[in-house]
């Protein structure tokens, strides 16, 4: 997007240019570490399914692992194996079923609470809106009480979480700085209210449709005794509560940035709404497949602007990825950034046009990684489903009332961190759709 200033975007001129002057497989030393960028598909393919038992996720995640445990995202080998058999059941079509509707639900609040003429940082609004549908769906509606109390705690840790991934973290969380103490303080409070929360839960024993009750009676097969304690439950839960909110609102938020660029696509986006949904029914999780168009912006979106825009793991033994050599301790590394953004996979790779994804014979002529926003292979984002529900519940509920109106003059830029985000948000004009 020649619009979008990609002027701070570091890391990610940094990998083009890589790309562009050593080719798929780009070696390079940083920090006495060796590395190695991938931008063929068929050699992601190789790192994160035919050959992921040569990977680990590695320290990166160090920091995080502080403070979500050795919960799904952090975890490894057959513990990993084990966590991911325990909480896929919460991700079954059926409990998905029921998180859609409260979806659109919270969507019609925050859409109800919307006036024409007022200007909001659309990626803000984004990020309030998917911890509510994630608060909500975690914790069910009878915490009402304590959405505002935990949604506070939260924004505190995540605005930390970058942070929690520096090297020296373990260090400077110690100093004693106002910062350090307003997050150890939330997290404690965050801590004391998901705890009490899973004892009355295990006190009344009845399936509340929401997560959190998939995690308390979350039985492995293998060994049918064995249930989440309450630290893993509190873990598990805080891992979704922080890996399923914000690149659900970096997606919206990019889609109606993008929208905000393409009339005749929202135009488009929002006849299909209208024809599919009516005046004013709210859509379900069986909606969403009739909402072609809608799902084709979502991907071309997420294509252009992946949430999660780069996966690295780090080889546990001298291996060989489709012909390159890579030594143990490498650290390899896929970008969905660069892979989407390809010519040779995605002609016109810079347009913005969602039709790419209704020709069918382009679809199938695409190699397997060309497009991969939620990943691959044994680590395969487990929200996928839940991500593509809400992203389109989410834009048929706001689309069917507003469009979006970008202030003149602002700068759009990149934010590479954990994901993608627009740097200085994203200030819109809400206009009548
Ligand atoms: C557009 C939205 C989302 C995107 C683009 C996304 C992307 C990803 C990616 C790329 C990974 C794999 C990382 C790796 O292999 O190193 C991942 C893992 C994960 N995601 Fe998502 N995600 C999204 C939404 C969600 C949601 C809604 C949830 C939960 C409610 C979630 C929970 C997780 C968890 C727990 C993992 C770790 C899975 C494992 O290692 O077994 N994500 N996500």
């Amino acid at each position: 997007m020649g619009s979008v200033h990609r002027r701070f975007s570091g890391p990610l001129h940094f990998f083009e240019d890589l790309k562009r002057t050593c080719g798929d497989a780009a070696r390079f030393t940083l920090f006495n570490e060796r590395f190695i960028l991938f931008s063929d598909p068929a050699l992601v393919n190789e790192v994160l399914v035919t050959k992921q038992h040569s990977f680990r996720k590695g320290k990166a995640l160090e920091g995080a692992r502080q403070f979500l445990g050795n919960s799904l995202l952090v975890s490894e080998g057959e513990e990993h194996t084990r966590q991911r058999r325990l909480i896929q059941p919460a991700f079954h079509r059926g409990r998905i079923a029921g998180y859609a509707r409260v979806m659109a639900e919270k969507t019609l609040q925050w859409t109800d609470a919307r006036r024409a003429g007022e200007e909001i940082d659309l990626a803000v609004g984004m990020n309030r809106l998917t911890l509510a549908v994630v608060g909500e769906t975690l914790f069910g509606s009878e915490v009402e009480a304590e959405a505002q109390e935990i949604a506070e705690s939260l924004t505190v840790i995540i605005e930390n979480f970058n942070r929690m991934l520096l090297p020296f973290w373990k260090w400077i969380q110690r100093i004693p700085t106002e910062r350090n103490r307003r997050l150890r303080e939330a997290q404690q409070r965050l801590d004391a209210t998901i705890y009490r929360l899973i004892s009355q839960r295990r006190g009344d024993g009845r399936d509340h449709g929401d997560l959190l009750s998939m995690l308390l009676a979350a039985e492995d097969a293998e060994n049918p005794q064995k249930r989440l304690t309450d630290a893993e439950v509190r873990d598990q839960a805080m891992t979704l509560f922080i890996a399923g909110h914000e690149t659900t609102a970096n997606a919206l938020a990019w889609t109606w940035h993008l929208l905000s660029r393409h009339e005749e696509c929202r135009v488009k986006m929002k006849a299909e709404i209208d024809a599919v949904l009516g005046a004013d029914r709210l859509p379900g999780l069986d909606d969403t497949a009739r909402l072609p168009y809608t799902t084709a912006v979502l991907s071309e979106s997420m294509r252009l602007f992946p949430p999660v825009w780069v996966v690295g793991r780090r080889a546990l033994e001298d291996i060989t990825i489709g012909g390159y050599e890579v030594p143990r301790r490498t650290i390899v590394i896929t970008s969905q950034y660069i892979i989407h953004r390809d010519e040779r996979f995605w002609p016109n790779p810079e347009e913005f046009r969602p039709e790419r994804w209704l020709d069918e014979a382009a679809q199938a002529a695409r190699p397997k990684f060309a497009y991969f926003p939620f990943g691959g292979g044994g680590r395969i984002c487990i929200g996928d489903a839940f991500a593509w529900t809400e992203g389109v519940i989410l834009l048929a509920v706001m689309a069917r009332r507003w469009r979006f109106e970008a202030v003149p003059g602002q700068t759009v830029s990149l934010n590479p961190t954990v994901t993608l985000r627009p740097k200085h948000g994203l200030r819109m004009i809400v206009r009548d759709g």
